[in-house]
């Protein structure tokens, strides 16, 4: 096979444009950061000079400076008017004067709004949903964490329960089902009802998904780690009883979703509800089909574990998020979505290709060549129901990007959107003939992977609960620990993955020139692996400041807070009075 004229390839060229992409955006970012740093550099030499020059003043000089300040700060007494009379304002028209109370070293982002009223059993449904999707996103990215460290280290431990093989699996089973999956439920908990205009139609049915799925995901992690397995696939490695109690719990908060949108007192259902509710639907159906004992086997269970990772991340995961976007992103910038239709064609656009993209994980493999075709035409497909939503979500954000710089919650949306588009459509140039050659067997699609699931999914969902948790709560995150958390995340996410596609080229390349062997392209990864280490230890930090976040967010303790406004103060002091006359 030619290798030399890689540059020419559409699959090599499309993904060196949407690597340009992030990169560009984050080095935009980088310059304006560098440039106040730049700045205030500049500033503090010039000080430096300045206060010399101060110190060696003549007297005269001191003088002359006087007597121009004295110039300068003459001015009408501004009663020539009004007279002597103290000014008084009866109405209470001016107010809130001097509302700088503190050193601003960062900018002071926007407050959120407590929702008027959410019924409080709901609120405490939908933060226990929150609760244990933070647990489980910091227990599997620490065990991700320690797989990584394992490339890096192969020898670090010999416990069978802690082998590479066994953690991997729990590591992507806890993130999937415990993390994405809880979040994603609990949000739909606020979500639909609030679409829909009605309440819930059973909170306790919220409490069951939430102990199956908790029990699914606990139960799956200890038998993965005790080496029972269902021997299949990725993400399937759960044994069937254990995978039910997640598919159980979906289906009873399927119905109770249902019941609640059959009651609602809007004209249409709101295109969220859509994307939520097939979502659902679509992962009882993938399920049954990847757990069906007639398909365990034989080339037909490699195309059913095609057809089921991507319907896991394509219609579980993306689905879901997609349609909580279509909520919260026009509640954030306060206007409606730039068009509901392209939202609708985005919809039947991605049930009709992503459904049909499984094969794309089996290129060049003993499928039927028009399958593999199949999976690669949909692949391509792909770009419109793509290019319609990031479409959509930009054209909302179009007149409001002054929102961005004064929001801590619209910055993780933004991200999601652009690795939505680049993560996904990155997918679509690796399902090429010529780019899967070099890359399929390489760690590439690990790398896309993390664009995609972490990317996408987790830095919406970050969005998401940083919006939702103060309106609950009427409590706010600290503002520096969520700029690190932002921070830490993507520039981990950035360390872990583009290193990896470089050398994951590199590998491929090298494989099928043919000339080296298998371990010398082992030793060729070494460096690559190691900064995934360093940007996945970037990223677990930022998991630790969420869930710290999180914490301050639903903590119960009271705020300390000292009176300030005239009202607070009276109020206070009739508190006070009447605490000392009944003592
Ligand atoms: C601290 C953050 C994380 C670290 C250090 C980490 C590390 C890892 C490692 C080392 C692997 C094994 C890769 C291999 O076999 O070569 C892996 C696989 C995977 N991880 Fe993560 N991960 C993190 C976060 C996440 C999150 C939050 C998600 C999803 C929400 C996720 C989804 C996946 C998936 C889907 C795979 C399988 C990749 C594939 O087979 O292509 N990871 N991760
Ligand atoms: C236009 C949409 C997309 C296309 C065409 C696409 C294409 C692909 C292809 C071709 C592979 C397999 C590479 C190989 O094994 O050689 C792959 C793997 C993967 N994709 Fe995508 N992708 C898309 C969007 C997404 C999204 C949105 C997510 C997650 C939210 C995602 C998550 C994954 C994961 C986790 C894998 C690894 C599966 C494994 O373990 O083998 N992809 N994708």
């Amino acid at each position: 096979m030619e290798t030399k004229n890689i540059f020419s390839e559409s699959g090599i060229i499309i993904t060196l444009l949407l690597i340009a992409i992030p990169v560009i955006v984050a080095s935009i970012l980088v310059i304006i950061k560098a440039k106040n740093v730049l700045k205030n550099f500049l500033k503090k030499k010039e000080l430096e000079k300045f206060n010399e020059y101060l110190k060696n003043l003549s007297p005269e000089e001191v003088k002359k400076i006087e007597q121009r300040k004295k110039e300068l700060e003459f001015s009408l007494s501004n009663n020539e008017l009004a007279g002597d009379m103290t000014p008084i304002d009866a109405k209470g028209l001016i107010d809130n004067v001097s509302e700088a109370s503190s050193l601003r070293f960062i900018e002071q982002k926007k407050k959120s709004q407590a929702r008027p009223y959410i019924e409080p059993d709901l609120t405490k449904l939908i933060l226990w949903y929150l609760g244990c999707a933070t647990f489980w996103l910091l227990f599997g990215t620490t065990v991700g964490e320690y797989v990584g460290i394992k490339f890096v280290a192969p020898d670090v431990d010999h416990y069978s329960w802690l082998s590479f093989g066994r953690l991997r699996p729990v590591h992507t089973n806890a993130v999937f089902w415990g993390w994405a999956s809880l979040a994603m439920l609990g949000l739909a908990y606020y979500v639909i009802p609030r679409v829909s205009n009605v309440p819930i139609a059973s909170i306790k049915t919220g409490y069951r998904t939430l102990i199956l799925v908790n029990a699914s995901v606990i139960l799956g992690s200890l038998f993965l780690m005790a080496g029972i397995n269902n021997g299949g696939g990725e993400y399937r490695e759960y044994i069937w009883p254990v995978m039910a109690l997640f598919g159980i719990g979906v289906i009873i908060s399927l119905r109770n979703f249902y019941k609640t949108i059959a009651k609602r007192t809007t004209k249409e259902i709101y295109v969220s509800n859509w994307y939520i509710i097939s979502a659902m639907m679509f992962l009882l159906v993938i399920a049954v089909i990847a757990y069906w004992p007639s398909w365990q086997n034989g080339l037909g269970e490699t195309i059913i574990q095609g057809y089921y990772m991507h319907q896991g991340v394509g219609m579980w995961f993306m689905l879901f998020n997609l349609g909580l976007m279509y909520y919260f992103l026009p509640q954030q910038l306060n206007k409606p979505i730039y068009s509901y239709s392209l939202g609708i064609l985005a919809f039947w656009v991605q049930i009709l290709f992503y459904t049909l993209i499984g094969t794309h994980h089996f290129i060049f493999s003993a499928i039927p060549w028009w399958l593999q075709t199949v999976a690669i035409v949909g692949s391509a497909g792909m770009i419109i129901p793509v290019v319609a939503g990031t479409t959509n979500f930009l054209m909302t954000f179009k007149g409001s990007w002054h929102k961005l710089s004064g929001s801590y919650t619209l910055p993780f949306y933004l991200i999601g959107i652009i690795f939505y588009f680049t993560g996904s459509l990155q997918g679509t140039a690796e399902a090429f003939k010529f780019t899967n050659l070099i890359w399929h067997f390489t760690d590439f699609t690990v790398a896309h992977s993390h664009l995609t699931m972490y990317g996408i999914i987790c830095f919406m969902l970050w969005g998401f609960i940083y919006t939702v948790v103060p309106r609950l709560t009427g409590k706010e995150p600290p503002q520096i620990t969520v700029g690190a958390h932002f921070w830490l995340a993507l520039i981990g996410l950035l360390f872990y993955t583009f290193p990896l596609m470089y050398g994951s080229t590199l590998r491929g390349l090298m494989w099928m020139e043919g000339a080296k062997s298998f371990i010398e392209s082992v030793e060729l990864m070494a460096p690559y692996w190691l900064w995934r280490a360093i940007g996945g230890s970037l990223m677990w930090l930022s998991h630790i400041l969420f869930a710290y976040n999180f914490y301050v967010m639903v903590k119960k303790k009271v705020e300390i807070e000292i009176p300030s406004s005239p009202k607070d103060i009276l109020n206070a002091k009739v508190e006070l009075d009447n605490q000392e006359v009944t003592n």
